[in-house]
């Protein structure tokens, strides 16, 4: 069959839109026609799917989020849903999906392929850069790159008044966006789900800064550690004693305009995998390591916990430690 489509699935990233702009430029000049499945899985059970062209994809280059919407579908669990799935497929003649998602929905996608033998390429897709077998997924420098800016906007403000800040980035589980924006913006203190902390070691040391001169504390925390920003900022006006305030950056950091990397990124992930589908890799993700695209099967990326990468772990030693 010559037909693939493409859908978006789980938390959207800054980076989709290139990725979908390139998917229907690329399918075409390999002779495929592209289709869209709207809102992720729940778009195979419902019938959301529609054919593409060129004209669908003018101007989005620029925008965060996806033009075709994304889900997290309770229903794709269901056997008798992914039926429905494979059914809606064979009604557009299509056999091949791209999936801009995470493990989970690729673990859903190899079950699909398992049991219908659609093939997929899962590209990795999630602000957090917690997928096993990859260095990179598409949409991390552009939220990284959102949390540098609130930092630097906050750092203006904490040294203006005297306070300490307290940030919350994304991650669910995994400290990399806390850990990357924590160093690279200076922080005095950054906690991740990784590392066993106990803020009390801190406080001697904080205390001394204060009484030194020092004007304000910048906090980068996970979400994920055991303390909520809320009860961070508690702790340095109650111990450290400065007047301290709570930031929860939230969903802005999986919007705004894609940066360079992540519109480069998403082209060359999109190339990675049409290729792969075309040369008869079936049930593949295609990773960024070392550099390098490779293919990793789901067992890879799925079944095995995920720890950030020790060379940057090592890196951020001082920042991570008292
Ligand atoms: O996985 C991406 C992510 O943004 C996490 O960092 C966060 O914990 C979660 O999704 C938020 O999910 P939702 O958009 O459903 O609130």
């Amino acid at each position: 069959m010559k037909n693939i489509a493409i859908l978006c699935s789980g938390g959207d990233v800054s980076g989709m839109n290139p990725a979908i702009k390139h998917f229907v430029e690329y399918s075409i000049e390999k002779g495929l026609q592209p289709y869209f499945v709207y809102d992720g899985f729940e778009g195979l059970i419902d019938n959301n799917i529609v054919s593409a062209s060129y004209k669908d994809v003018s101007g989005i280059i620029t925008r965060g989020g996806t033009k075709i919407g994304s889900a997290r579908s309770k229903r794709f669990l269901e056997a008798s849903y992914r039926q429905i799935a494979k059914d809606n497929l064979d009604k557009h003649g299509i056999d091949k999906l791209v999936v801009l998602g995470g493990d989970g929905s690729f673990r859903g996608m190899a079950k699909f392929y398992e049991e219908h033998g659609i093939a997929f390429a899962g590209i990795p897709s999630t602000i957090d850069n917690d997928i096993v077998g990859t260095d990179y997924c598409l949409g991390v420098d552009t939220a990284l790159n959102i949390i540098r800016e609130a930092l630097d906007a906050v750092r203006d403000t904490a040294s203006s008044f005297k306070r300490a800040f307290v940030v919350e980035t994304m991650g669910r589980d995994c400290g990399y966006l806390a850990l990357v924006s924590g160093l690279t913006s200076g922080a005095e203190l950054t906690l991740i789900p990784e590392v066993s902390y106990n803020l009390h070691d801190y406080e001697a040391k904080f205390k001394k800064e204060l009484s030194e001169g020092r004007r304000y504390f910048l906090a980068v925390i996970s979400e994920g550690i055991k303390e909520s920003a809320e009860e961070v900022a508690a702790w340095f006006e109650d111990v450290i004693g400065i007047e301290s305030r709570a930031t929860v950056l939230g969903h802005i950091q999986r919007g705004g305009n894609p940066t360079s990397r992540d519109r480069l990124m998403a082209y060359r992930f999109i190339n990675f995998g049409i290729d792969g589908l075309l040369a008869g890799k079936n049930d593949k993700v295609s990773c960024y390591s070392a550099s390098q695209f490779n293919y990793k099967s789901i067992g890879d990326v799925a079944n095995t916990q995920h720890v950030i990468e020790p060379a940057l772990m090592k890196l951020a030693e001082s920042c991570l430690t008292c």
